[in-house]
């Protein structure tokens, strides 16, 4: 296997299909599969074929986390430098995948655990198989879990259940984890790519620039006081204002003069919109 096939992708209809692809590895993140997981996001991100970016896994795993030989171990021998300089490529993307201009949706297939909870929460939106199995599994090798997970589960779920899933270590199913909403559902792993599609197909109705300024806003103000959260949101419609100032104009005429969707059920037909 070269190093570019550690992760693999395909576009069809508007969706990228990214997957981890270290399926005898479980999928588990070494340095080579940050940096190339860094270029093909690259690679991505400005197509205007692609509309959304779904990151799965190949095999029974969708991301076992960190490699423990790779990234722990073989760059720990290398000392601090080796380790700051793994963290930085992993974070990299992590970081690439949180602030994407496209919207983005983690399908969880399979094994999810430590490390991987730092792409997950980089997606935007996160739907499980409820065969999938979740696990803070650091305690039970003997670290924290750092890079962001811990912080991962603090955001996403009620305090007591995080505090439970950090220190037990105990693995979860995807069923569970939707109920503890580290992601937003969980269905059967048959039906788990039509379900994505289908969430992939809502999205792609958006209009783009919206979306962006839409899903950027949810993770700036979760950390806003409310005061702060107001300015913010007004400065943002005004900066997606000037990228497509045409957007919500055709958005109120669909509505208001052709009486074409009704905005509270549905969204307006962005293919009639004037290009800029
Ligand atoms: N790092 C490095 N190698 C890993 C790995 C990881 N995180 N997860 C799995 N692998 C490797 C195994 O070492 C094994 O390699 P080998 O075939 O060369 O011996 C191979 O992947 C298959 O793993 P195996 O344990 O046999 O598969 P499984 O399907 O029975 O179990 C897991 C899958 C994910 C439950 C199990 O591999 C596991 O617990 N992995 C570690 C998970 C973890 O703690 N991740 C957090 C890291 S931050």
């Amino acid at each position: 296997m070269s190093s570019k096939d550690v992760v693999v992708y395909s576009v069809e209809n508007r969706i990228a299909w990214v997957k981890f692809n270290r399926p005898d590895k479980r999928n588990a993140q070494s340095p080579t599969l940050n940096r190339r997981m860094l270029e093909v996001l690259e690679e991505l991100e400005f197509r205007d074929d692609v509309g959304v970016l779904v990151l799965t896994g190949e095999g029974t795993s969708w991301c076992a986390g960190m490699d423990l030989q790779e990234y722990f171990r073989d760059t720990a021998a290398k000392g601090l430098g080796g380790t700051r300089k793994a963290q930085a490529e992993a974070y990299a993307w992590w970081r690439k995948l949180r602030w994407y201009q496209k919207p983005t949706i983690a399908m969880v297939n399979g094994w999810c655990f430590g490390g991987a909870y730092g792409p997950l929460n980089a997606c935007d939106l996160a739907i499980a198989a409820d065969e999938a199995t979740f696990g803070l599994s650091e305690i039970n090798w003997g670290i924290l879990p750092g890079g962001g997970a811990t912080k991962v589960a603090t955001n996403a779920m009620a305090w007591r259940d995080a505090m439970y899933h950090t220190i037990t270590g105990e693995p979860i199913s995807g069923s569970k984890a939707a109920q503890w909403k580290l992601v937003n559902e969980s269905v059967p792993l048959a039906k788990l790519k039509d379900r994505v599609i289908e969430l992939a197909g809502v999205l792609l109705k958006k209009n783009p620039v919206t979306i962006k300024a839409a899903k950027d806003a949810v993770r700036r103000v979760t950390e806003m006081t409310y005061e702060n959260a107001e300015d913010y949101l007004i400065r943002a419609q005004e900066a997606a204002d000037s990228f497509d100032a045409e957007g919500r104009k055709e958005g109120l005429k669909q509505f208001l003069d052709d009486k074409a969707y009704k905005p509270g059920l549905g969204t307006y037909d962005i293919s009639k919109q004037k290009k800029k």
